[in-house]
């Protein structure tokens, strides 16, 4: 095809009044991707020049689209007053000889129905080519039929429709090619006498049958050109696009359990050998290597997962990374950029915060490192923490190699703590721990001898005399109850 001979429309100007949500549909996303990037970025894949028709939340959708495409033009549709309205709001950008039209809500479209469309439209020399495709009940999702009648052809919009529910089941996808010549002449003429008041691109189709002009159709599965109106479509929609990307995994060697309940963004990657277990989620660019295994309800987002690396239940990565052969969780909660660097081991109950845990160290239970360097073959005990803010800003701490961190730690930052020490379990470390020291921080122990027995006699003492007072008042409460009743009775029998 000659590509520079075409140039596509995007109509993304609506108001989405049937989602119902307050803001456009066109920023919502399915994995993870907002829905008018699955347009844009297919006509870039494609080499075609766009220009993206704005209206409703033009500046949202907009920020949207120029944080991932350098060259797209945009066109304003001040009042939104139909497609064939918006259309005609973007000819100031019309360049090329041909002009393919998409409505921005169809996120499942592929390469391949807009390859078949192009070709066939330039092959047939037409005038219009349009994509239809079929279902069994179009007005209920308001699609507009597609209608040969009396030697026309038209597409007849779901609200203005008067036929049978059976009948004329042939849709209009809504993507379509024109010659520019052809839209020059004929979109002018457009009205807007309808159930809408609006004027429909859709109007197109038989005027240029009426004129006896060429028209060609491509026919596409359903699936493929599903256009998003309600938030229930966009939940269909979003599962068919799970749906592919996770075969489009396993056809890569990647084992999924219960593969209906793993959530995985478009812009993932996930090595062979790898397992993913149910109730995961897997988004925002996150990689994960070969022969890692993600236990169940993990949730890794922005993230890097290394080779052969094992991620127990419940885990929370986020914007971090995880290197080779790594422990994580169960439980462990990863964040705000921190790396766990090769065969280190996090385990249950760890935060770990802008932290960096060198190769072969371990916090294996109940921890919070924020903001904090631990090099090599670092320990750190059950129930250590960093206190690393001071109520005003954060402060580091640096554990070098080999330093081993007893149990229930409060590491007081800023803070250094250095080469193969030790700190006692229990201590609170305020100062700087010298290579190789110990550094005890806790109060001293006293035994006193025998004092437990006195303690013991003490303790009975007292309890007996509780026992004692809560008979008597029991007895007089007692007492008390009795009298009312009594009394209740006498005067009962009066
Ligand atoms: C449209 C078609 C219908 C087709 C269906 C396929 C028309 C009149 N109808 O109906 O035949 O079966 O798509 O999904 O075209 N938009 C604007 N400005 C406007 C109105 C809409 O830019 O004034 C944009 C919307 O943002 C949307 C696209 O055009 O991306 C389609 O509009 P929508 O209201 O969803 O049309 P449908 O009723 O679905
Ligand atoms: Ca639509």
């Amino acid at each position: 095809m000659n590509a520079s001979s075409i140039q596509a429309i995007i109509l993304a100007a609506g108001k989405s009044t049937r989602f119902n949500t307050g803001r456009s549909k066109l920023l919502e996303r399915l994995c993870g991707q907002e829905m008018i990037l699955y347009t844009t970025k297919l006509f870039e894949s494609l080499s075609l020049p766009t220009t993206v028709v704005l209206g409703y939340e033009a500046e949202a959708i907009k920020k949207i689209i120029t944080d991932h495409h350098a060259q797209i033009v945009f066109a304003e549709q001040p009042e939104q007053k139909g497609t064939g309205h918006a259309l005609a709001c973007s000819q100031h950008t019309w360049m090329s000889d041909h002009i393919l039209v998409i409505n921005a809500d169809m996120p499942l479209i592929t390469k391949k129905i807009i390859n078949e469309l192009i070709e066939k439209h330039l092959t047939k020399n037409a005038d219009v080519s349009f994509v239809t495709s079929h279902t069994e009940n179009p007005s209920q999702f308001g699609y507009g039929r597609v209608i040969q009648q009396n030697g026309t052809l038209k597409i007849v919009e779901a609200r203005d429709y008067q036929g049978t529910e059976i009948d004329d089941c042939c849709i209009n996808a809504g993507i379509y090619m024109f010659k520019k010549t052809f839209l020059n002449n004929y979109l002018p003429q457009l009205g807007s006498h309808n159930a809408q008041n609006e004027f429909y691109l859709t109007d197109l189709i038989e005027k240029a049958s009426a004129h006896q002009l060429t028209i060609e159709t491509v026919a596409a599965s359903f699936d493929h050109i599903r256009g998003v109106n309600t938030l229930k479509e966009l939940w269909s929609a979003e599962q068919i696009k799970r749906a592919e990307l996770i075969s489009h995994w396993m056809d890569n060697g990647v084992r999924f359990f219960a593969a209906q309940a793993v959530h995985v963004d478009e812009n993932v990657t996930i090595g062979q050998g790898s397992t993913i277990s149910y109730g995961t989620h897997v988004i925002n660019g996150t990689k994960i290597g070969i022969n890692c295994h993600i236990e169940p309800f993990s949730i890794i987002s922005n993230s890097t997962i290394g080779n052969n690396v094992t991620i127990y239940s419940h885990s929370v990565i986020t914007d971090s990374t995880i290197e080779a052969h790594t422990k994580i969780g169960p439980f462990a909660h990863i964040r705000t950029h921190s790396t766990i660097k090769q065969s280190a081991t996090v385990g249950n109950f760890v935060e770990l915060k802008a932290t960096t845990l060198g190769a072969n160290s371990k916090a294996k239970h109940l921890a919070y490192l924020g903001d904090t360097t631990a090099g090599e073959r670092v320990n750190i005990g059950a129930g250590t923490i960093t206190s690393n803010h001071n109520g005003f800003s954060k402060q580091p701490t640096t554990i070098e190699d080999n330093a081993y961190i007893g149990s229930n730690n409060t590491l007081v930052a800023p803070l250094t703590i250095g080469k193969n020490s030790y700190t006692a379990a229990g201590s609170v470390i305020t100062k700087q721990v010298p290579p190789e020291a110990l550094a005890i921080a806790r109060a001293y122990q006293v035994n006193k001898e025998g004092y437990a027995r006195k303690l013991r006699e003490k303790f009975a003492k007292e309890q007996q005399i509780k026992t004692n007072e809560l008979k008597e008042s029991e007895a007089v409460s007692f007492v008390a109850a009795l009298k009312t009743h009594n009394d209740s009775t006498l005067s009962g029998n009066t």
